[in-house]
């Protein structure tokens, strides 16, 4: 097994998350990564198990049934989860940082005790609507209306890419109560999927990678919330967005760390057994330099994950830290995955190898809660920030 760097960072609970996680990740999801993948197969067998081992409900504390662990044990349970399974890993990031965290941060206790026991069970699976059909980056233009109607808001619109849409039963809702106040419009909802009226699911998306999460729109037509559905103050949806998307990047950079992980690994094995030239490839220099290269970029990656991580749990300021981690991870899994493929030459090109599925589920780590292109605006705008003050 190879070392790294990031693990003196870890506490010896920490460390015991990881093993255990990484055990369970091998005896449990690896067998089924291939089918999740070629047939597009959301596993609901494992939801159970992951419950069981705490990894829904991972920052729940006790009280509400949950797990209670911090944000480095998340990263390692994500980055475990993605080295064996990107889907899986996406599915328990989502629940737990798109959908249970902004519960936790914004909710009443009433919304609380209402929605993460069973959440924390599995039972109940939970999604974040923000990205539309023509809102994507820049997420303040949302469209997807909610008027007040006594008691009630009246909610009309279309959100687009929301992973674990066809499986959830929790969405939180962010929607325009008023678009002439920019994003001071924006108002954030807890709603219930499978028993409102007037609430469909669109087509199961068919994907280049991360097959089996499931992802798809959500149409809003004169679905009738109650007021008591309101996440946090209206008119501060866009804050409650921001600031779920921020902890949402740190697992996305962990899963992003996952794959460039199995990327690594996967090249070593192969260069260590396929012989070229009458050697095994891994003594050709060249070869040598990927294999170096992708290490050295891995643990780079990794120290920015897990150090945003540590802010997080440490009650700082980590938006910038969040970003400049998710915008690393992800460029260095695209090519962590795209040398592993090229090492691998032609066998790198076919289904009988792992290494073209990471290939394909390391792209959407660029793309989704935020592109690079985005991370690289939260970065710099973070830095004018800190060198006015
Ligand atoms: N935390 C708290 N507040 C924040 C914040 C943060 N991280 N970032 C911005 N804000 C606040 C600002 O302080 C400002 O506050 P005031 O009300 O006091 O003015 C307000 O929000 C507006 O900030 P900006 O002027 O910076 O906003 P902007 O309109 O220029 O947008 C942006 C900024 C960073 C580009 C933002 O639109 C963004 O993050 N876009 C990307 C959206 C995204 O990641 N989408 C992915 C959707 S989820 C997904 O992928 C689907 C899935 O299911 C996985």
């Amino acid at each position: 097994m190879l070392t790294s760097g990031r693990d003196i960072l870890l506490n010896e609970e920490e460390k015991l998350v990881k093993e255990s996680i990484k055990q369970f990740a091998e005896d449990k999801v690896k067998p089924l990564a291939r089918k999740i993948d070629a047939e597009h197969y959301y596993p609901t067998e494992l939801i159970p198990e992951l419950a069981e081992l705490g990894l829904l409900s991972v920052f729940v504390p006790s009280e509400y049934g949950g797990s209670g662990m911090n944000n480095i044990s998340y990263s390692l349970i994500i980055e475990e989860l993605a080295t064996v399974c990107a889907s899986t890993s996406v599915i328990v990031s989502a629940h737990n940082s798109l959908a249970i965290w902004p519960i936790l941060k914004f909710g009443t206790t009433e919304q609380k005790k209402q929605y993460l026991p069973l959440m924390c069970t599995g039972k109940s699976i939970g999604c974040f609507a923000l990205s539309e059909p023509g809102t994507g980056s820049d997420a303040a233009r949302q469209t997807c209306t909610a008027k007040e109607d006594g008691d009630d808001f009246i909610i009309n619109g279309v959100k687009n890419w929301i992973t674990n849409a066809p499986v959830s039963d929790v969405c939180i809702l962010l929607t325009m109560e008023d678009a002439s106040k920019d994003h001071k419009g924006i108002t954030a909802f807890i709603v219930d999927l499978k028993t409102t009226e007037g609430i469909s699911i669109g087509h199961k998306e068919n994907k280049l990678g991360i097959c089996g999460s499931p992802t798809a729109s959500i149409t809003f037509d004169q679905v009738r919330i109650s007021k008591k559905q309101l996440l946090g103050e209206r008119g501060k949806g866009f804050r409650v967005a921001m600031e779920t998307l921020d902890g949402g990047r740190i697992g996305i950079a962990a899963q992003a760390c996952g794959i460039a992980s199995a990327s690594l690994n996967d090249a070593l094995r192969y260069s260590t057994e396929r012989e070229t030239f009458g050697v095994k490839i891994s003594e050709h220099q060249m070869i040598q330099t990927y294999l170096a290269d992708m290490a050295t970029d891995l643990e780079a990656a990794r120290l920015l994950t897990y150090t945003a991580a540590k802010m997080k749990d440490e009650g700082m300021q980590y938006s910038k830290m969040a970003a400049q981690a998710k915008l690393f991870s992800s460029e260095v899994c695209m090519r962590n995955s795209h040398l592993a493929v090229q090492i691998h030459g032609g066998y790198g090109f076919v289904k009988d190898f792992n290494v073209e599925r990471y290939m394909r589920d390391a792209k959407i780590t660029e793309i989704y809660e935020g592109t690079s292109e985005i991370q690289r605006l939260v970065i710099a705008a973070n830095l004018i920030k800190e060198q006015s003050n």
